[in-house]
């Protein structure tokens, strides 16, 4: 079961944890975050494992100061004009990603943009104490609602974290509204504890609903299919092929692929999904003409795992909804 502290007497047990890659449950202004170190692939792994998420969508990045910020995302004249009026609060921006940001992709899903918030209170303090961003989805199980208090997230995610850190009710209560410069638009993607008419006070626009070309969370798959064909649950390779391998039972005819990549030799699911976006990447580099994937159990992680998988697989420009 996890402990729950105090905020007061949690930072260093919650530094700790988190420098050995571990997740803690952190408040924020807007509901509690399920909280783990965006750069490392094995925390984020760990974050979607006690989340139980069906799938990986993107990631918010938490950050402690503009200076993190800028590290990690470009922004455009109006994100900073917004960041500048509602940041530290319950404000999210999407942006496109610097290419050295550093952020583990697993965390973005392998997406170009990244989702910037700057929070309020032990949060903050927290990251900057890291000096790291922290990936953190709402301290809940998947499909269930959000913990605004210490007591319901110990609830639900006790049994598979170690650390809850209780700071009393969050304030707002729901999530962060999530917003999109694009061609000097604001584009709203969800809303929550930010309003529309705060942000047209701001900007002088009220924001639109929704994004072109569609990416409200994680919908469009076509961002995260490789150029490559993929073909899954193969016994063996076909000439042209580069495999992306699961576990220690390999196909008979490995040495046929132009390049091989295993997610984890071990057969460990954790470190498959912390390798998948990134070995995915990079076999559809080596210009193999299909990515030919080893079958991944359905069990833990392994269901996200297939299910970014079968959307890389599908047919292009086809919309997968969420
Ligand atoms: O208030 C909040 O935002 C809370 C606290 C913990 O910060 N966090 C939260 O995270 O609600 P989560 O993971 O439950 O929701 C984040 C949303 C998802 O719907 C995801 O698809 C979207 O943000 N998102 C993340 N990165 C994105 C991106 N690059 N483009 C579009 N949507 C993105
Ligand atoms: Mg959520």
């Amino acid at each position: 079961m996890a402990e729950i502290l105090p905020a007061n007497k949690a930072l260093e047990p919650a530094l700790a944890l988190l420098r050995a890659g571990e997740v803690v449950a952190i408040p924020t202004e807007t509901v509690y975050g399920l909280a783990g170190d965006a750069t490392s692939g094995e925390a984020v792994a760990r974050i979607y494992e006690a989340k139980g998420r069906p799938r990986f969508n993107p990631l918010i990045a938490h950050v402690s100061d503009m200076a993190m910020a800028k590290r990690i995302g470009r922004f455009d004249p109006l994100s900073r004009r917004l960041a500048q009026a509602f940041w530290p609060g319950p404000l999210t921006l999407v942006m496109p990603m610097q290419p050295d940001a550093g952020i583990h992709p697993l965390a973005t899903a392998g997406l170009d943009t990244i989702a910037l918030r700057m929070p309020r209170g032990f949060g903050a303090k927290l990251i900057a104490a890291l000096g790291r961003p922290l990936a953190a989805p709402s301290a809940n199980t998947s499909g269930r609602i959000s913990g605004t208090t210490a007591q319901a997230v110990a609830a639900d995610l006790g049994q598979r974290i170690r650390l809850v850190v209780d700071d009393g009710a969050t304030p707002v209560g729901l999530e962060s509204t999530i917003v999109k410069v694009e061609d000097g638009r604001v584009r709203l993607l969800r809303p929550g504890g930010i309003a529309a008419d705060e942000i047209e006070a701001v900007v002088g626009q009220r924001p639109e609903r929704g994004a072109k070309g569609i990416e409200a969370p994680g919908m469009m798959m076509s961002h995260y299919a490789p150029k490559a064909g993929m073909r899954l649950g193969v016994e063996r390779v076909l000439p042209g092929e580069a495999l992306l391998a699961f576990g220690p039972q390999r196909v008979a005819n490995e040495q046929n692929a132009v390049a091989v990549l295993n997610l984890s030799p071990a057969g460990d699911l954790r470190e498959a999904a912390a390798n998948l976006f990134s070995f995915m990447h990079e076999l559809d580099r080596s210009g193999a003409a299909a990515i030919a994937v080893e079958p991944v159990p359905m069990t833990g992680l392994g269901e996200a795992i297939n299910d970014r998988l079968a959307r890389a697989a599908a047919p292009r420009d086809v919309v997968n909804g969420d």
